[in-house]
C-alpha cells in the first residue's frame, strides 16, 4: 500500500509545486493523476520514486517512509531515455548490475519476453520504433520486480494507433503479477481505460480537486456510452480555463 499523507513540495524558489495531497492507493490498484500542465503531477510521481522529499507531509509504502530513490518503484518516463550506444538487453540489464550474468541474461529474457521484444535483444535503440522503444523502457522498469510502477506520461509521444496498442499492452502487463500503478497522463482516453480510479488536479499551487472511482467493467470499450460519459465528466473537471494566461482567464470568466 502507498500512501501519500499531507505532502506539501515548495521548491527552494519558494514555489509551492503540490499543497497538501492526500492519497492511499491499495497493492494492485490502478491510480492515474490527471490536470492540466503545472499542477504538481511530476513532482508528486518523483516524491514518490524517492527522488526528491516532500517539505511537509509524508510519503510511505507499506508504511516504510520514502525519503531516498529505491528498488520498490520503478519509474517510465514519457521519454524512454535508453542508452544508444548499448543493446537493448543491455539497456534492460542496466539496472542488475549487481547479479551475475547468468542471472541477469534470465531476468532480461523473460522480461523483454514479457514485452514482446525477445526478438530484439540485441538491437540498438536507434532500431527500433518508438513504441517499441517505450516498450524497452518498460521492460528496463520491470525487471527488478518493483511493487510499484510509476509512469509519467509514458505514451504522449507515440502517435494515436501505437498509444491505444500501448495501452492495452500495459493492461497485460498489469495482469501478469498486478503491480501498483501510479500513471500521470492528460488523456482522458488512456486514464478511463486504464484506471481503477481517476484523481483529478487543479489550481496554482496544484492540489487534489476531485477522485473517481471508475466503476467501468473490464475489458473497456472506448466506444460504450458509459465509456463516453466518464470522458466528458472528467474533460468538465478538468478546467482548461487554468492552462491560458491570467489575463485570458479574467477574459474567459466575463464571457
Ligand atoms: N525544481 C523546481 N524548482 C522550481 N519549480 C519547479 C521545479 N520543478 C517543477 N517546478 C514547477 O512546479 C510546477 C509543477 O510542476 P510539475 O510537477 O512538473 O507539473 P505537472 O507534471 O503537473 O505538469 C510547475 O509550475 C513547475 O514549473
Ligand atoms: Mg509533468
Amino acid at each position: 500500500m502507498l500512501q501519500i499523507e499531507n505532502v506539501t513540495k515548495q521548491f527552494k524558489n519558494g514555489f509551492i509545486a503540490l499543497e497538501d495531497a492526500n492519497i492511499q492507493i491499495d497493492t494492485g490498484e490502478i491510480v492515474s493523476l490527471v490536470g492540466t500542465s503545472g499542477r504538481g503531477k511530476s513532482s508528486l510521481l518523483r516524491l514518490v520514486a524517492g527522488l526528491d522529499v516532500p517539505t511537509t507531509g509524508r510519503v510511505a509504502i507499506a508504511n516504510k517512509t520514502i525519503n531516498s530513490p529505491h528498488s520498490a518503484a520503478g519509474i517510465i518516463f514519457q521519454e524512454p531515455r535508453l542508452m544508444p550506444w548499448l543493446t537493448v538487453k543491455q539497456n534492460v540489464e542496466f539496472g542488475l548490475e549487481h547479479l551475475s550474468p547468468t542471472e541477469k541474461t534470465r531476468l532480461s529474457a523473460t522480461t523483454l519476453e514479457r514485452v514482446g521484444l525477445a526478438q530484439f535483444a540485441r538491437a540498438l535503440p536507434r532500431q527500433l520504433s518508438g513504441g517499441m522503444a517505450q516498450r524497452v523502457a518498460i521492460a528496463r522498469a520491470l525487471v527488478t520486480n518493483p511493487a510499484i510502477l510509476l509512469l509519467d506520461e509514458p505514451f504522449s509521444a507515440l502517435d494515436a494507433v501505437t498509444r491505444i496498442k500501448l495501452q492495452e499492452h500495459l493492461l497485460q502487463i498489469w495482469a501478469y503479477d498486478r503491480p501498483t500503478m501510479l500513471l500521470v497522463t492528460h488523456d482522458i482516453e488512456e486514464a478511463v481505460v486504464l484506471s481503477d480510479r481517476i484523481i483529478v488536479m487543479r489550481g496554482n499551487p496544484g492540489h487534489i480537486y476531485q477522485e473517481h472511482t471508475i466503476d467501468l467493467p473490464r475489458p473497456r470499450k472506448r466506444t460504450d456510452l458509459n465509456f463516453q460519459r466518464w470522458k466528458e465528466q472528467l474533460l468538465n473537471a478538468l478546467d482548461l480555463s487554468e492552462d491560458k494566461p491570467v489575463e485570458d482567464r479574467n477574459a474567459a470568466i466575463r464571457i
